[in-house]
């Protein structure tokens, strides 16, 4: 393949044969940016434009030579133009954005950015959204606190929560019954017998937070949870949430809590809930911080309103999570799930099987040699074994039902996952373990305070 230069050679051969030719200035133009080499790309595109004098493709690229070279104003004196046009240019205003936030003209930035992503939305960045909220000042004008007033594009209308209703219960999860038990004790009788409840003074309410390694279930559980008692499941992926246009994080939180209320009796599931509740300092600032604020507060409007909503959430990561979030009546029931025993990998790979074809499985002795994999790796080894008695059946046109062979081969190709967790674990459970919070994991350990 030929470099870019030797491609910019040619191409320059090319047009000392056509001096007139546009296109062809344009896709050396392109190149010479590309190759960062912005000094040239202006000359290049200066030229271009006497020949060609209201191409404003060719405008837009001086611009962005004059801005990659700091000659700001030469290249905000030609955008200023270029936004005007109809139809028109997106990129135009997207570099408009960005040199009138290099400016600090923030509300200029914004207006102009929003334009951009509503012509083209490709040229979303999230991180430029970021920067851009942390300058731009918070107008009280809305039931959210308001904040930057940004459109959620029109062409936009997936929903933002949608509410399941799974067919697994507790039966289909293996093992757990320790977790099983506190989500009944705390999740689901209430909401059976409300009148118990009050009969002895005790609140109802608060979410549960599962922490654990990845693949030991509580994703799993928490849907099961919801099957358990016939209710709807919503699960919310915070980044999802978070991904979202600014300053809408907001009004899509209380949107979907409020989709919870009327769908009750409803599990309300955060999953990945530490990007929320990040003690990282990013997420503290401005627009983090309001997101953090309105999540408790809905939070604390579930308890108040004790309305057959069932908050459950989980992270791999509770570390991470701002210690506001433990407060009574928020996530005050904080459980780890651990990788499953022998009696729970047995029940899992039970579980798994369950109806498909197999012969003589002793699963006693898959749980002895399945030691250290998580549910998620248990997943693993019966897919890998289906998949290769699948590929036999075709070979031979025969069903050929699984066997112990089969399993132990596959067995020998996972490894466990949760170890590097545990890795990283050990540490904040020794050293900054407070309030006893990871007293678990260390006793998981067999760790000694
Ligand atoms: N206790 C369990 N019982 C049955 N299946 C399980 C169990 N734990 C994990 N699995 C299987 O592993 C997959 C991944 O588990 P998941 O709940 O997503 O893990 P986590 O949320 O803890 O990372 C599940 O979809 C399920 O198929
Ligand atoms: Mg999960």
């Amino acid at each position: 393949m030929p470099s870019q230069e030797d491609t910019l050679k040619s191409l320059r051969e090319a047009l000392a044969f056509s001096p007139e030719n546009i296109p062809l200035r344009k896709h050396i133009a392109a190149i010479l940016i590309d190759l960062r080499k912005y000094e040239e790309a202006e000359k290049e595109l200066s030229e271009a434009l006497r020949i060609a004098p209201n191409d404003s493709e060719l405008k837009l690229g001086l611009a962005e030579a004059f801005s990659a070279q700091g000659k700001q104003s030469a290249a905000l004196v030609i955008l200023e133009e270029l936004i005007t046009l109809n139809p028109p240019l997106a990129k135009a205003f997207i570099l408009h954005a960005r040199l009138s936030f290099r400016n600090q003209e923030f509300e200029q930035a914004l207006e102009s950015y929003q334009e951009a992503t509503k012509l083209d939305h490709s040229l979303r960045d999230v991180a430029f959204e970021n920067q851009l909220s942390q300058y731009i000042s918070v107008e009280e004008e809305d039931e959210y606190g308001g904040r930057v007033p940004v459109e959620y594009p029109d062409d936009d209308d997936e929903p933002i929560a949608e509410v399941e209703r799974p067919s697994i219960s507790f039966k289909d999860v293996g093992g757990m019954d320790s977790v099983k038990e506190e989500i009944g004790m705390k999740i689901i009788m209430p909401l059976k017998h409300p009148e118990l409840y009050e009969a002895y003074g005790k609140s109802i309410g608060g979410g549960m937070l599962l922490y654990g390694p990845p693949g030991c279930g509580k994703t799993h559980i928490a849907r099961a949870t919801a099957g358990e008692v016939n209710a709807g499941f919503i699960s919310v992926g915070i980044n999802d949430i978070l991904d979202m246009w600014i300053g809408n994080s907001e009004k899509n939180l209380h949107h979907i809590f409020q989709i919870a209320r009327s769908e009750a009796p409803c599990v309300l599931f955060f999953d990945e809930v530490d990007a929320l509740g990040a003690s990282r300092t990013d997420m503290k600032q401005s627009g983090g911080r309001h997101l953090i604020n309105q999540f408790l507060a809905e939070l604390d409007g579930v308890k108040h309103s004790n309305d057959g909503v069932l908050i459950l959430a989980a992270t791999n990561t509770p570390w991470n999570m701002d210690s506001a979030f433990r407060r009574p009546g928020r996530f005050d029931r904080i459980l780890f799930v651990p990788p499953p025993d022998e009696e729970a990998r047995r029940s899992i790979l039970e579980i798994m099987l369950k109806g498909k074809p197999t012969t003589d499985i002793d699963f006693a002795k898959l749980a002895k040699k399945t030691k250290e994999l998580s549910g998620a790796d248990l997943k693993a080894v019966v897919d890998l074994a289906i998949e290769a008695k699948l590929k036999e059946s075709m070979k031979t046109g025969q069903l050929m039902p699984i066997g112990m062979k089969d399993l132990t081969r596959a067995i020998n190709q996972v490894p466990s996952s949760t170890k590097e967790w545990f890795a990283t674990a050990r540490n904040y459970a020794l050293y900054s373990n407070e309030a006893g919070l990871y007293d678990e994991i260390l006793s998981y350990l067999n760790i000694k305070k």
